[in-house]
């Protein structure tokens, strides 16, 4: 009854422009480990979870590169959205089909571009997460110390009294991207936690949720529950996606919902959102510089983030605090304490292109 879902949709803007619309980061092995960070999280779950329970739900454009990617996933679990929702939609698509599948259908909704070093850890807190669903209505988070307050993540707090059994602990609220100033109360009051973006929760109490908190999204794929897992499905998720809202299940659902729970996990957990992620990640010269680069000359710069094509010499000098980009055809030069704005920045270069 156990299942996961990885979640590889995205585009990665903020890891622009290394990460392109074209081939995202998650097909990319941003920190050279000989994968990419998809099929890092594959090979996570294949450890647990058999390969026929494992789906991926993509943009429709990114399929072939699942495929080509991931060799042992069934075809028919590389999941293909129409066009993008972000992830309130595809989380209402797997959950429909899984329940329609298999009513008992207990899953992980999982992110493909995190770097997570414990593996044995976070296998034995999966574990204990979908045991805990399999016989409760909770939807449970995976919870992370929070070492500054990052506006990118979203915010738990937890009752740390309230033990409902073996470090599962009932959230009382979930903040999704708070202000800096919120965030940095929430860090300071010491009862918060980032949640790791991983839910783990029964397939029909998703869908039971999207009908309390989220009608529209509900009724669209409610009305067409019968064609899931049939020659109709394809047409279906077409005439149900144009629409749907684009909204995050963050937002949909899990600032909503009562049933929330959150396992504090420590497993070397790490979002490869934002340049300054893979800095932290990287190992640094003596003035705090990582380069992913081999062909970089560098003076007087500290604590860059700097990466460029090895067959582009790249000459830095007197920055301090930059993300320095390269690649073939775009470079973008930017204060790390604005990389959450590259977002933004990207869609001026599509507006200019
Ligand atoms: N299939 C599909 N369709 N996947 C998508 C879509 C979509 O439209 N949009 C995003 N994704 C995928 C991304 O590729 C990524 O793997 C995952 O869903 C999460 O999306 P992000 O866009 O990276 O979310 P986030 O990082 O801003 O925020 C989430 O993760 C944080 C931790 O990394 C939230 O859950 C935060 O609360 C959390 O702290
Ligand atoms: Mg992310």
């Amino acid at each position: 009854n156990h299942y996961v879902a990885i979640m590889a949709g995205g585009i990665g803007s903020r890891f622009w422009p290394q990460s392109r619309v074209g081939y995202p980061k998650q097909f990319l092995d941003i920190l050279n480990t000989g994968k990419s960070l998809i099929q890092w999280t594959f090979e996570r779950y294949a450890a647990f979870i058999p390969k026929e329970n494992i789906y991926v739900v993509t943009a429709a454009e990114y399929s072939h590169i699942c495929e080509e990617q991931l060799p042992d996933i069934p075809k028919e679990n590389i999941i293909a959205e129409p066009s993008r929702k972000n992830t309130a939609p595809c989380v209402a698509y797997i959950t429909f089909k899984l329940k329609q599948q298999n009513p008992n259908a207990s899953l992980i909704v999982a992110p493909s571009d995190h770097m997570i070093m414990d593996t044995d850890t976070f296998r034995n807190i999966s574990l204990k997460a979908l045991n805990f669903v399999d016989q409760n209505n909770a939807f449970v988070t995976l919870g992370i110390q929070p070492t500054y307050p990052n506006t990118g993540y979203g915010y738990i707090q937890f009752d740390q009294q309230n033990d409902a059994g073996d470090g599962i602990f009932k959230v009382k609220t979930f903040t999704e991207k708070p202000s800096l100033e919120i965030a940095k109360s929430f860090l300071e009051s010491g009862d918060f936690l980032w949640n790791g973006g991983i839910f783990i929760w029964k397939a029909a109490d998703v869908v039971e949720a999207f009908e309390k908190y989220d009608t529209d999204t509900f009724e669209l794929f409610d009305a067409e529950k019968e064609n899931l897992n049939t020659p109709n499905e394809k047409e279906a998720i077409d005439r149900i996606y144009p629409l749907c809202k684009n909204v995050a299940i963050d937002v949909a659902i899990m600032e909503k919902a009562q049933n929330v729970y959150v396992i504090p996990s420590s497993f070397g957990w790490s979002d490869l959102g934002t340049w300054t992620s893979a800095y932290d990640n990287l190992e640094k010269d003596a003035l705090g510089n990582a380069v992913a680069s081999d062909n970089t000359i560098i003076i007087d710069a500290t604590k860059c983030m700097i990466s460029a094509p090895s067959d582009k010499l790249l000459v830095l000098q007197g920055l301090d605090d930059f993300v320095v980009i390269d690649t073939k055809d775009a470079l973008m030069i930017c204060k790390k304490e604005k990389e959450q704005a590259i977002k933004e920045y990207v869609a001026e270069v599509k507006r200019t292109k």
